[in-house]
This record gives C-alpha cells, structure tokens and sequence, in this order.
C-alpha cells in the first residue's frame, strides 16, 4: 500500500490575521491586558496619578484598581463611562464626589474599605446603571443614597456586616420591590445575631424594626444554614466581561446561585469531585468555564446542558478517565478544550471523545494523551484509536481539511499556541491518504 500526502498551504493576508487571533484571545486575558489590549488609546492621565483611562468600545474607562487610592480624585474627566476603583483604601464616600460624571455607566467600588456612604453620595449620576460596593465594610445604609440613580439596575451589596436594625429598614424594603430583582442580592446580616446569615432580601422589614420596642423578635422559620455552595465566596467582576472568580474557594460542588449574566465562570483549583446532570442550565450565556485543578472523577452526560454559548472549558489537571456517550452533546460552539494531566485510559470507553473531536475539527483540544494501560502508556488517543482499527484497511482512507489530530496536539504541548492559531487561521492543511 502507498501513501501519497498532498499538503497544500494557503496563505492569507498576515497581517489581518494577526488582529483577528488578537481579538480571538479577548475572553482570555485578564484586566491588566484588557488595558494593554487597547495600547493605541491607552494615555497616562497625570505623572503622579497612576490610574490608566482608555477608550474601548467607544466608552471612556479609568481603571484605577488596587493603588491605594483613598479618595476620589477631582481632576479625572467629566466623560468617563466607567469608573473602576476596585481593592483600593477608599473608606468614606463624601457627598457629591461623583457628581460631574454625568455620564457615567458603572462604578466599581468593591474591594475597599468602605465604612460610610454619606446620603448625597452619589448625588448626579443620573446615568449610573451599575453600581458595586460588595467586599465593604458598610454596617448600614438607607434608601435615600440609591434614590438620586434613575436607572440603576446592578446593585451589589453582599460581604458587608450589615447590621439589620432599624435603621436599616428603608433599604430593606427598597431592594425587595419586584422591579429592583438585581439588588443587593446575597447580602446578609451579621447582626443582631438572631438574623445572623439572613438575606437583606428576605426578611420582612418590620420584623428589623420590632426590635426597637424591647418586643421579643418573632422569627420567620428556622434559620437557613446552606453548606458553602453559594457563590458569595467569589468575587465578580462586570468589565471587560462579566466575570464569577471563585479560584481556591475549597468549593466542593457548583455553586447553585450564580447570576445568569455571567460570561466566564472560574472554578479552578477547587474540590469538586463530580459534576451532576444540568450544574450550569441558569447561566446560559455562559462563553469561559474553568474546571481545572479539582479533582473531578465523573462528570454526568447532562452536566453541560443549556450551555450553549460555551467556547472554551478547561478540564486540566483533574482525575477523568473517559467522557461518558454525551457529554459534550451540548456544546455546539465549543472552540477549545483542554484536557492535559487526566489519567485517561486508552480503551473503548474513551473512542466516544476521540470521536466527538474528530467529527468536530474546529474545536481546539489539547492534552489527550494515554495514561493506562501501561502498553499504551504517552501515546496520543488518536493512535491509539487508530491501532484499535489497524486490521481495516479502509479506514485508512481520508480526506481531511484542517491539521490532523497529533499535530494539533504536538503543537499544542509544545506551547505554542499562538503560533496554532496563526496557522490555522492563515492556511488550510489538507491531507489525503490513498491506500
Ligand atoms: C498579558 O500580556 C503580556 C504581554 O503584554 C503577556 O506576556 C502575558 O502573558 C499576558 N497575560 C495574560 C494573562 O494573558
Ligand atoms: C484555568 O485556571 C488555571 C488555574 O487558575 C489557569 O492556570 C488556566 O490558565 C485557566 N485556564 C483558562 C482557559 O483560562
């Protein structure tokens, strides 16, 4: 039998290319690149400010996130769009600090050491949509301070010590109106310590103001202790894109509460030892999930349902064995997956994902390489297959556009993955073996 292999490499126009892989790597980098991204319109402010503001999507951002800000600068611009002062020193929000960014669309306060917001806080941010101050240490705050922002919409008031008094029963009341069903969420008394654990959501109002009287306090069912599934533990972030980071939270299983808006979702370096039917149906538009480094055994077929918009999912680093017949059923515009240090077991069992990746040649894997059976031992899935089917020689026969499995494979082990994805958007591999 001869083998013929025809290889015909088709060069675009690099230089587009180039941008598109660039814009490709978006969901991949962190906010510190985000900045960089956008090096054209990227301007250091002042000398002795060291905040960035640049321009991205048309939208004037300052990112001035951890530099020990302690206060509100008055000389960044009236245009700004977006204001992020995350994990800075802030401790105080004076009246009208904000109040000439007229047009201002989100304010990320979280992270700071926020103990006061006086009531003319934000006073003029007419045009504020989002507003964050969860990671605080807000004891209270009332009604008034939200009421000057017409069109809020996100309000993130959870890991503050809200202490549910009295005083606090304006808000209460403001952020359990039906309209307002993206505020304060998750946030919950730590005093008195009757209502310890309590959500601000989900306590009557009145029951807060009893107190007052010396009445004894009548409680609305026993207290709810969840184990540690919910999402609170992580932190998020809206810009660039909406963003849930629960790394090393000790999680053992997906948190059941996470926000439908969320587009990257890390869970890496966890516990989570398996994942059951439909984990991630309420976040749909979910385009990021990272699993890596937890240990996962077992993943259910239906794990992944709904996830329709997933593009990457890194399963690295964990304990899998094979994919059971459905798994990635789901997962109609998956572009990568990365499956490096699973002990994967070269047998029948693993040629539904062998298979599922062949058919589905647009999608990016790397890491599938045999652990077990000791006879088998580093050689890639794809010829381990292959020899599976060695005594057919008609399977031989192929035509196939795009890079075979063991190069991508190579390729990627070797770390090269920007070099990939230059390759495989500027040419067309196309192999063909006739017997
Ligand atoms: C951020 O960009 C720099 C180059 O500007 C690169 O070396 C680094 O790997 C990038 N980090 C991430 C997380 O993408
Ligand atoms: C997933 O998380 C791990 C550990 O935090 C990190 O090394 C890896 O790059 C992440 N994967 C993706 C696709 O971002």
């Amino acid at each position: 039998m001869q083998v013929v292999t025809l290889i015909i490499i088709l060069f675009f126009c690099k230089a587009s290319e180039f941008r598109k892989v660039r814009r490709n790597n978006r969901g991949n980098n962190d906010k510190s690149n985000s900045s960089k991204r956008s090096s054209s319109t990227v301007k250091r402010y002042a000398p002795r400010l060291p905040c960035d503001i640049y321009t991205y999507l048309n939208e004037k951002y300052l990112d001035c996130q951890e530099k020990r800000q302690t206060t509100v600068q008055n000389d960044w611009p009236e245009d700004l769009i977006h204001i992020l002062l995350s994990r800075n020193k802030i401790q105080i929000i004076k009246d009208n600090v904000f109040s000439k960014f007229q047009n201002l669309k989100s304010l990320d306060l979280q992270q700071n050491e926020i103990t006061k917001i006086e009531h003319q806080a934000f006073f003029g941010l007419k045009r504020l949509t989002t507003l964050l101050l969860q990671h605080n240490r807000i004891k209270t705050l009332s009604e008034e301070v939200f009421i000057q922002m017409p069109r809020l919409t996100y309000l993130r008031l959870y890991d503050n010590p809200w202490d549910c008094n009295c005083e606090l029963e304006s808000l209460v009341t403001f952020i359990q109106i039906p309209r307002h069903r993206n505020f304060g969420n998750y946030a919950k008394c730590e005093k008195p310590a009757e209502l310890e654990g309590q959500k601000l959501k989900e306590i009557t109002p009145q029951i807060i103001c009893q107190d007052e009287d010396g009445q004894p306090k009548p409680l609305e069912g026993p207290k709810v202790t969840r184990p540690s599934v919910d999402s609170t533990l992580c932190h998020t972030y809206l810009y660039p894109i909406a963003t849930l980071d629960c790394r090393k939270k000790e999680l053992q299983q997906v948190p059941t509460d996470i926000s439908p808006d969320i587009i990257k979702l890390d869970l890496s370096s966890n516990k989570i030892k398996r994942l059951q039917a439909k984990e991630f149906t309420d976040i749909p538009n979910l385009e990021i999930l990272n699993l890596s480094n937890n240990g996962i055994e077992s993943i259910d077929p239906a794990a992944f349902s709904g996830l329709m918009n997933l593009h990457e999912l890194d399963l690295s680093e964990n304990k899998l064995c094979n994919f059971q017949y459905g798994v990635l059923e789901d997962l109609y515009f998956l572009r990568k997956l990365w499956l490096r240090d699973n002990p994967w077991r070269c047998d029948y069992n693993i040629h539904y994902l062998f298979y599922w990746l062949k058919h589905h040649y647009n999608v990016n894997y790397n890491g599938l390489e045999c652990k077990e059976p000791q006879e088998y031992k580093g050689w890639f899935v794809g010829k381990y297959v292959r020899s599976y089917y060695e005594e057919c020689p008609n399977d031989r026969f192929q035509v196939h556009a795009g890079i075979n499995e063991d190069d991508w494979e190579k390729l990627e082990d070797t770390k090269h993955k920007t070099q990939i994805e230059s390759a495989k958007t500027q040419g067309v591999l196309l192999t063909v073996l006739t017997p």
